[in-house]
């Protein structure tokens, strides 16, 4: 499962990047507005720090404005996924970007049929949301488990699974068991991942041990 990071935080992607662990980058209007920065300057800068695809989300409702807009996000790096909302606006635009060779990212998903849609529509990537559908009681793992299944009906469909509006390092790991193709993490979850209070209590023995030696390796 490829390892996307879901912030606009330049700093924090840089530090990411440098674990060689990161895929990709998302970030949306709200991810934006928290940088306080120009989206197309953090989009450039987030560009050049990895290689794998940034998501950069159109304003538009209409779906020649998201085309429009669409075009522009894309001209900036050869590596600028264009992000439009699940309407059938955002789909007529996906059907339009991708066909003009551009990476499309279909989100705010929150059904198998939608998704299904969107991989007609020739997106790269279906962004389910799990975390907002547990907010209201749904089972957001249960929709990444059937569109898993929709997509594998269909080996002809090449859109890539990407779960986004993850809370928590069992969302990473449910997605994971699930199949997903990609999860889009929160900088704080992934910083969580790492952990496990038997890998410290044993790193602690095994170091005190070693001092006993009085050994060195080098
Ligand atoms: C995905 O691309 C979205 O940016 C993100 O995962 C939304 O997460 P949230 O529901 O925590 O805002």
């Amino acid at each position: 499962m490829k390892f996307f990071v879901d912030t606009a935080d330049v700093a924090e992607i840089r530090a990411l990047a440098e674990t060689g662990l990161l895929d990709g980058v998302t970030t949306n209007p709200s991810l934006i507005m928290k940088s306080g920065r120009p989206m197309t300057d953090v989009i450039a800068e987030i560009c050049e720090i990895v290689p794998g695809p940034v998501s950069a989300e159109v304003a538009a409702t209409d779906a020649d404005e998201m085309i429009a807009e669409g075009r522009k996000l894309a001209k900036i790096a050869s590596n600028v996924t264009v992000k439009v909302p699940l309407t059938w606006a955002g789909l007529k635009a996906c059907r339009t970007l991708s066909g003009e060779g551009t990476m499309v990212n279909v989100t705010l998903c929150f059904s198998a049929v939608q998704a299904l849609l969107a991989a007609k529509a020739g997106a790269s990537f279906i962004s389910p949301f799990i975390g907002r559908l547990d907010d209201i009681g749904l089972d957001g793992m249960q929709l990444i488990q059937e569109i898993r299944q929709v997509y594998d009906n269909y080996p002809a469909l090449e859109t890539e699974l990407l779960a986004a509006s993850l809370r928590t390092s069992n969302h990473v790991r449910d997605c994971a068991l699930a199949g997903a193709d990609v999860a889009t993490i929160p900088p704080a979850i992934i910083h969580k991942l790492v952990e496990h209070p038997l890998t410290d209590k044993g790193l602690d023995a095994f170091l005190s041990d070693w001092k006993k030696t009085g050994q060195s390796i080098l």
